[in-house]
């Protein structure tokens, strides 16, 4: 059941975080759904524009409302990740996505307020929320590069300002993650302080962390023994998730770890198996390690097992 993300984040707000998970193809929407319903979580499905591109955004829909039919118990919201303006508003019209995020955060404050208010207009006309950016994550944010050393953590105060004169429904906020396999290069984590000061100046108010991939370190060093090259890689310590969930985090987003599950998954198989050449072969140990991987994560977020009282919820709200 696709149900609107204001709903899990009003379910989810201090108690535990919602798996935001990226997908572009049919074998992690397999895993994906297969690992929610074996750890019994709610989640957050979302496209970015890449994706959206690689595998056509009808097809990624086609499939989306697909799984939703082999897997009726899945209670879920569907994401625009990284959206720019005119995506969020083709994302807006299509009726198919619970959530848009507008990510203006690139540009000086005013800017980014008045583009995101025009989204917020546009999303609320259709009863669909929309999250957006302040601050900026070190890394690698689809074509943007941001240095490291210059990644602003979000300032409170604007925080506070900026929900207030955008009315934007969620808020990503850089707190010390970047994306990508190359986080905290200055050996930082998450700035618990800052999620602290602005869920002080935003009691309520569902924030988002993005970069949130743990990168896990057996996970690396198996691609590398078959071939792979990952080298100092560094991710999030997911014993982090649930304190920055009680502070006020209900949207963890994850996607470059299940890309590290396909990678492995793929080079080990090949290296393995030369003669091999059944692409299905490798793609069920795929869906089968990214269901494994997925429940996992809803583990440490929090979100295993609610999905019973988010279903309780909705049908209350009804
Ligand atoms: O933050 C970006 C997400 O990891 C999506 O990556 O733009 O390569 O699909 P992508
Ligand atoms: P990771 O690169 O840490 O998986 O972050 C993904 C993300 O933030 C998607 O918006
Ligand atoms: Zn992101």
């Amino acid at each position: 059941m696709i149900v609107p993300t204001r709903v899990l984040f009003e379910h989810a707000y201090g108690k535990y975080a919602l798996g935001a998970y990226n997908i572009n193809n049919l074998e992690q929407i397999m895993g994906l759904f297969k690992g929610c319903i074996d750890s019994q979580a709610p989640f957050i499905i979302q496209l970015s524009k890449g994706a959206r591109g690689y595998a056509d955004k009808r097809m990624l829909e086609a499939m989306i409302r697909t799984a939703e039919e082999i897997f009726p118990e899945a209670v879920f919201a569907v994401h625009l990740d990284h959206g720019d303006e005119q995506t969020c508003y083709e994302c807006i019209e299509s009726g198919f996505y619970s959530s848009v995020m507008i990510d203006a955060s690139h540009d000086p404050f005013e800017e980014n307020v008045a583009i995101t208010k025009r989204v917020v207009d546009a999303a609320h006309a259709k009863g669909i929320s929309v999250e957006a950016e302040l601050g900026m994550l070190g890394g690698v944010e689809e074509d943007i590069k941001v240095d490291e050393k210059n990644a602003c953590l979000t300032d409170p105060e604007e925080a506070y300002e900026f929900v207030k004169l955008s009315g934007c429904d969620s808020l990503a906020c850089a707190i010390g993650t970047s994306h990508g396999a190359y986080k905290f290069m200055g050996g930082q984590g998450i700035h618990f302080d800052r999620v602290k000061a602005i869920q002080d100046k935003l009691p309520g108010y569902p924030l988002v962390m993005h970069g949130s991939s743990s990168v896990p370190q057996e996970e690396v060093a198996r691609i590398n023994a078959a071939g792979g090259s990952i080298k100092g890689s560094k991710g999030v310590d997911t014993a982090q998730y649930l304190p920055a969930a009680k502070l006020g985090v209900c949207k963890v987003n994850i996607d470059t770890d299940g890309r590290l599950v396909w990678t492995r998954v793929h080079r080990e198989y090949f290296q393995n198996s030369p003669e091999k050449f059944d692409l299905r072969d490798p793609g069920k140990i795929f869906i089968k390690e990214y269901a494994k991987f997925i429940a996992s994560r809803n583990e440490l977020l929090g979100s295993a097992g609610q999905l019973a009282s988010v279903k309780e919820y909705i049908l209350a709200k009804a």
